[in-house]
């Protein structure tokens, strides 16, 4: 497997979006994997990695994880019995936090396991990478600037017949407004981005209950509920899509939609899994 052994540089996060804006998920990664993660949300992300895939396509199958974040879920898929995986991810210090997490919860997996950084719109990067059994970019693509040339361009990292997992920000009639709050955001000195976590956070604690009547700080697959809040409010460049769209997008890049899972709340992801046609 491919290491990374120079230095991480720098990179933009890439594609559209408000120039200057783009929200730096590397910082938050570095606070949830020095102040949150644990061996129960390691588990956890186990577990829902398990559930969503299914351990029979992990077990001895080759795995990207694009737009890999903390590692979390290439290292699950490691734990997974997975043969070979890849994560890598545009922004460097995510990069580095992936493999501080390598070395702290699977060493024995550093073998099989390597990460890199690059951006998924990159196809010179991409064409580098070889093919997988199992493509996952969970809540990466959405935040590329360029969703659908980025899904255009690691589509082909998908080995005929195999399985690509996509997780996307659902189309809603309120998602314009959610561009604008993670503008706003951006733009706002640290201090004032504390008042919107706490303010908005609040709000969002509050909904999230009245909709799905369970408890938020609950969290799916190894996650904490104010490091996702200041990734909903900071995630920016931001896109979104409507079922039907990824269908028929993705239909005609060569995959059929075998599955989708709803977000619990409306302007959260739908979760697709997809296999490439043979031929
Ligand atoms: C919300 S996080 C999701 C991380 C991880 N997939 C997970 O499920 O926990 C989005 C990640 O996508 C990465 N990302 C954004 N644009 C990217 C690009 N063009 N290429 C690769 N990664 C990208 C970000 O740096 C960030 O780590």
């Amino acid at each position: 497997m491919e290491s990374v052994t120079e230095p991480v540089k720098r990179a933009e996060s890439g594609g559209g979006g408000t120039p200057g804006l783009a929200f730096d998920f590397g910082e938050n990664w570095d606070h949830y994997s020095r102040t949150v993660l644990d061996e129960p949300r390691l588990t956890a992300a186990i577990d829902s990695l398990a559930g969503l895939i299914g351990p029979d396509r992990l077990a001895g199958a080759s795995f990207c994880d694009v737009g890999s974040g903390s590692g979390l879920f290439t290292i699950a898929a490691g734990k997974l019995g997975v043969a070979r995986a890849l994560g890598f991810d545009v922004n460097p210090t995510g990069v580095e936090v992936a493999h501080r997490n390598l070395e702290r919860f699977a060493p024995e997996l550093a073998g099989r396991i390597a990460f890199r950084q690059g951006s998924a719109l990159d196809a010179g990067f991409v064409g580098t990478l070889g093919r997988f059994d199992v493509v996952y970019a969970w809540g990466s693509l959405h935040h590329s600037g360029s969703m659908w040339p980025a899904i255009e361009t690691v589509a082909p990292l998908v080995a005929p017949g195999g399985v690509f997992v996509l997780a996307l920000y659902n189309r809603h009639w309120t998602s314009p407004i959610w561009t604008l709050i993670k503008i706003l955001y951006n733009l706002s000195p640290g201090i004032l981005r504390k008042l919107w976590d706490w303010g908005l956070g609040s709000l969002m604690l509050l909904a999230t209950w009245a909709i799905t009547r369970s408890n938020p700080l609950r969290k799916e697959r190894g996650m904490e509920f104010w490091v996702d809040v200041t990734d909903w409010l900071g995630g920016y460049p931001y896109e979104y899509a409507s079922v039907e769209e990824v269908r028929a997008r993705l239909g005609a890049l060569g995959f059929d939609l075998l599955e989708v899972r709803p977000p619990r709340v409306p302007t959260g992801c739908n979760e697709f899994i997809l296999r490439r046609r043979a031929a």
